[in-house]
């Protein structure tokens, strides 16, 4: 029974050494030429190989990231159950970034960057926390985690998500009528969402004209989500005032994009939260032991929802 871990050699290390101490009975690979394919049970991987059919006995297949949006789910055989990565690492850097990217947004970063730049000494009249709204879109793993994060600097804080959900100091919306609040009463936007087919260009001018003038946006969701041009017509348009943009599409983007110098957005080249290698070995290794027990991994995709 073999383990195939197909991400990069510094993460497959500490996986090594993990599992040798975890699971001595299933062996351990980086090497998919030299594994026995009706071997392999386990994959972990970023993108579904085209070969995935020699692995007839997979029985989990692994996401190194939080996100699914990269597989392409529809040529993973149903028997196959396929599993999202929940580990403490992921959290606690997304917690990390949307933090420091709200309080930019906040503190008006972008603006005095582009003020230096320009040799300018201006403040500019500061807004109190308490009168910050702030709306998160996704309520899972990490837009809660976000939230529980921003609590102590006082900001209003909502959150939408699909199903209702109730987290403490959080005004918790869904469903359409939910998502017309959120927007209508936010200042600034953080983007957690997955990226499924309801979400696919979700980030456009229609939504934009739904926030208060002078709101901003947080985008560390997936780059399709995003309307580039939207973005940018509403920051030069100035109804919104700012951008902390991480994830985009196509990833890097092209030479001469408006985005690289735009003077109001900050971005950051898919780096607001990367899997760790300790905390994601235990993690998997947890799901083998609760797989083998005959319960559902943490983090197992629903198929119908695509997330
Ligand atoms: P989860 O699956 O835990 O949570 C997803 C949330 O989004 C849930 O609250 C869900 O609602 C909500 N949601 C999904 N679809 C809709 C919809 N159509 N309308 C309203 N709400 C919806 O995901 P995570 O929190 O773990 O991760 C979110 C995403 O963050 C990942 O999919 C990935 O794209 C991105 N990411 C980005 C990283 C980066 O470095 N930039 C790093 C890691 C992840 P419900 O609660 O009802 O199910
Ligand atoms: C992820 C990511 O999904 O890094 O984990 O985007």
């Amino acid at each position: 029974m073999t383990f195939l871990f197909n991400s990069d050699a510094k993460r497959g290390a500490t996986f090594a050494e993990t599992f040798a101490r975890e699971l001595p009975d299933i062996a351990f690979s980086m090497d998919p030429a030299s594994v026995e394919p009706e071997a392999v049970r386990y994959l972990i991987t970023w993108t579904v190989p085209d070969d995935l059919a020699r692995y007839r006995n997979l029985e989990i297949l692994f996401s190194i990231g939080a996100g699914i949006d990269q597989f392409r789910i529809d040529a993973v055989p149903a028997r196959v159950k396929v599993v999202r990565m929940v580990e403490d690492g992921i959290v606690r850097m997304m917690q990390e970034y949307a933090t420091l990217a709200v309080l930019a947004l906040h503190r008006d970063l972008p603006a005095y960057l582009d003020q230096q730049r320009r040799d300018i000494w201006q403040p500019i009249q500061p807004v109190q926390a308490a009168e910050r709204r702030i709306g998160v879109l996704g309520l899972g793993m990490l837009g809660s985690a976000v939230l529980e994060r921003l609590q102590p600097f006082g900001f209003p804080l909502s959150g939408w998500s699909r199903s209702p959900r109730a987290i403490g100091g959080v005004r918790c919306l869904s469903g359409a009528e939910g998502l017309d609040t959120l927007l209508a009463t936010t200042d600034i936007l953080v983007c957690l969402l997955p990226l499924t087919a309801e979400t696919r260009g979700f980030l456009n001018a229609e939504l934009f004209a739904r926030l208060p003038a002078g709101a901003a946006l947080v985008h560390v969701g997936r780059g399709a989500q995003l309307d580039h041009q939207a973005l940018a017509d509403a920051l030069d348009a100035g109804h919104l005032s700012g951008a902390v943009v991480d994830v985009t599409d196509p990833e890097p983007l092209p030479a001469g994009h408006a985005f690289w110098n735009h003077p109001r957005i900050l971005l950051t080249p898919h780096i607001a939260s990367v899997t760790q290698a300790e905390t994601a070995a235990a993690a998997v290794i947890a799901n083998i032991k609760r797989h083998r027990a005959g319960l559902d991994p943490i983090g197992l995709v629903d198929r119908s929802r695509g997330y």
